[in-house]
């Protein structure tokens, strides 16, 4: 359970690589965090991931294989992860960005970046809601991005993922009400991650580090819905609103 301060006692990480993930479980580390879930893709990136938290002095960190898109092993994973003891929070955090113009010249590749995105998400986010509820408290953190508030057409297959995740765990916050279980909504802009590190920064950029303290925040406040940085809720909500023959052709 946590504590008054939300200090997880454990936490189960779907995406156990992502940089905005590991900045997280950084920020959420304190002397009650006993156990930490990496779920990832075999890989030496997550063999890193585990050296560094464990070299930096976490306990407990564990790893289990985890593909997003082969949603037919998902629930015998999660079963397995909560049996061996409650969850406090999980984080939805795996995700791939994907080129557009490589989206529209092999749609096949923009399924296989739907199926790991809104699939996997569908799969994974609906599955822990059943286990948190019935262990009767936890926290589900996603990471969306405001890249789904409205698609550009620059990366609209990407953004189009994002809104049906969005909307997936807006759906989940509400029903899930009452029940002891909460959902915390992320939506980043332009993060400096692996994810991003061959693009120019846009405005209004952030650090994953930037990122995990609006989650600390979100989670200690009970929050819904979290903007990083927070000025991002004001630009989103005026873009929302432009008329489309402007927003067409907005260099965005
Ligand atoms: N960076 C940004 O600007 C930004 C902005 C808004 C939202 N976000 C979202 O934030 C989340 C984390 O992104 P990040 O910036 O931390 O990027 P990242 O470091 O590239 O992390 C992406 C993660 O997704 C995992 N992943 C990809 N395909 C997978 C699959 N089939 N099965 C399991 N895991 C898979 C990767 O695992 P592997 O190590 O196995 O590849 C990696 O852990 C993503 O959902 C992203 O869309 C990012």
């Amino acid at each position: 359970m946590t504590d008054a301060l939300a200090r997880p006692t454990s936490l189960l990480i779907l995406g156990g690589t992502s940089d905005i993930a590991v900045a997280t479980v950084r920020a959420l580390n304190s002397p009650v965090l006993r156990r930490v879930v990496l779920a990832a893709r075999p890989s030496e990136r997550r063999d890193a991931v585990v050296a560094a938290l464990t070299g930096s002095g976490m306990r407990g960190v564990e790893v289990v294989d985890f593909d997003a898109a082969d949603t037919a092993t998902h629930q015998a994973l999660l079963d397995s992860v909560f049996a061996q003891g409650d969850i406090d929070y999980v984080l939805l955090a795996f995700g791939v960005l994907g080129d557009q113009t490589d989206f529209e010249d092999n749609p096949d590749h923009a399924v296989e970046a739907a199926t790991v995105n809104y699939v996997g998400a569908v799969s994974t986010a609906l599955r822990v809601a059943t286990l948190l509820k019935t262990q009767g408290h936890g926290g589900l953190v996603v990471f969306s991005s405001v890249a789904g508030e409205r698609a550009r057409k620059s990366n609209f297959v990407y953004g189009s993922t994002k809104a049906g995740l969005d909307s997936l765990a807006n759906g989940l916050a509400d029903s899930l009400h009452g029940t002891g279980v909460s959902v915390l909504i992320v939506r980043p802009g332009f993060v400096h991650t692996s994810m991003t590190s061959h693009l120019p920064a846009a405005p209004l950029s952030a650090t994953a580090e930037q990122v995990a303290q609006g989650v600390v925040s979100g989670l200690r406040r009970g929050a819904t819905v979290v903007y990083v940085p927070a000025a991002l809720r004001v630009v989103m909500s005026g873009l929302r609103h432009v008329p489309r023959a402007v927003f067409r052709r907005l260099p965005i």
